[in-house]
């Protein structure tokens, strides 16, 4: 038996219940994972409270959590690429589903989750790190992929305190390209820690930004009205712009939702593991104390990435 966190309608954090279970056994090309810490993204609070039941209704009861690193405990059949013991990173969106389909139900003690979903976890990668990369670094690498940043580039990246700004950020600056950041003033140091220049959201966002260097590429990890017509106000005729999430702002303004590389998970946990990306951890939660992290997430400043540990 193990056990994880169960919700059985939509609702807010509260509808989260703690419960014992039996985890299954791994089928064909599937593992048996035990956690050792589980990364927390807005997605769980959204397909919680129901926000994609008409395009994905949730499987009543459902376990949240498409993040998480942990170690292989048992194979399915046909498992030629992993050993019992491994230790593994898991993005339960990955390569299987391209958007919401795909649901490992990280928050458990135990899981079972389709090898196309697991990467090794390199020896230098903390257990934090490690966790804290699905799907929110994974979509910041993939969107800095889509845009094709080089060292060119002037990017702006809006949301760059957040999980998945901060990797888009990082990873533009390996590139050597220069970054502009969007953040909450309290966000502004982390910003400047990481080489990018912060710049406040708000009413004066357009003017702030075109006292600086033309923007060539557009990262949106915000969505909404504000942060798409900024982009459309600043980037530079030609320019590309992409959005971690889309919505009727940025469909009418034509930029597309991120699209997601298959070997994304794998390119990101490189990149993480030889110390050019590093996930702001904000706070660790216990696996049972779920709802709390997921309040927390929902404020949509929880400066750093959420963790649970089981
Ligand atoms: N498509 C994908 O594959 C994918 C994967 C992961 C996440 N996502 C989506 O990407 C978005 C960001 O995820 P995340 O994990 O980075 O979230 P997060 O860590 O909670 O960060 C939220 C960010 O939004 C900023 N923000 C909050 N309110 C804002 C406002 N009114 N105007 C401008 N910025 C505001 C925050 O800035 P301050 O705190 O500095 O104010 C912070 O940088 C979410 O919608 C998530 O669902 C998509």
């Amino acid at each position: 038996m193990s056990r994880q966190i169960v919700y059985r309608a939509y609702g807010g954090p509260d509808v989260l219940a703690w419960e014992e279970g039996d985890p299954g056994s791994p089928g064909n090309g599937q593992v048996l994972i035990r956690s050792e810490m589980i990364g927390v993204n807005p997605v769980d609070w959204k397909l919680v409270a129901g926000l994609f039941s008409r395009v994905d209704p949730a499987p009543f009861p459902g376990t949240p959590g498409w993040a998480a690193t942990g170690i292989v405990e048992a194979l399915g059949a046909e498992v030629l690429d992993f050993t019992v013991g491994q230790a593994v990173v898991v993005d339960s969106r990955a390569r299987l589903a391209v958007t919401f389909g795909s649901r490992a139900g990280t928050f458990a003690e135990r899981f079972v989750v389709d090898t196309r979903q697991i990467v090794p976890r390199p020896a230098q990668l903390s257990i934090e790190q490690a966790a804290g990369l699905p799907s929110s670094a994974v979509a910041g690498y993939s969107m800095i992929q889509n845009l094709a940043i080089t060292s060119k580039d002037t990017l702006l990246v809006h949301g760059a305190s957040g999980s998945v700004g901060s990797a888009a950020a990082q990873i533009a600056l390996e590139r050597g390209a220069s970054v502009i950041g969007t953040a909450s003033t309290s966000n502004h140091d982390y910003l400047r820690s990481l080489g990018v220049i912060p710049v406040v959201y708000g009413d004066h966002l357009v003017d702030a930004l075109r006292d600086l260097d033309p923007i060539t590429a557009s990262a949106d990890a915000v969505g909404g009205a504000e942060s798409v017509a900024a982009t459309r106000a600043v980037l530079i005729p030609g320019g590309h712009a992409v959005t971690a999430w889309g919505d009727r702002h940025s469909q009418r303004a034509g930029i597309p939702w991120v699209q997601h590389p298959h070997d994304e998970l794998h390119q990101t946990v490189a990149l993480a593991s030889k110390g050019a990306l590093t996930v702001r951890i904000a706070e660790t939660f216990a696996l049972s104390q779920a709802t709390d992290a997921l309040r927390l997430s929902q404020t949509r400043h929880p400066a750093g990435k959420i963790l649970l540990a089981p």
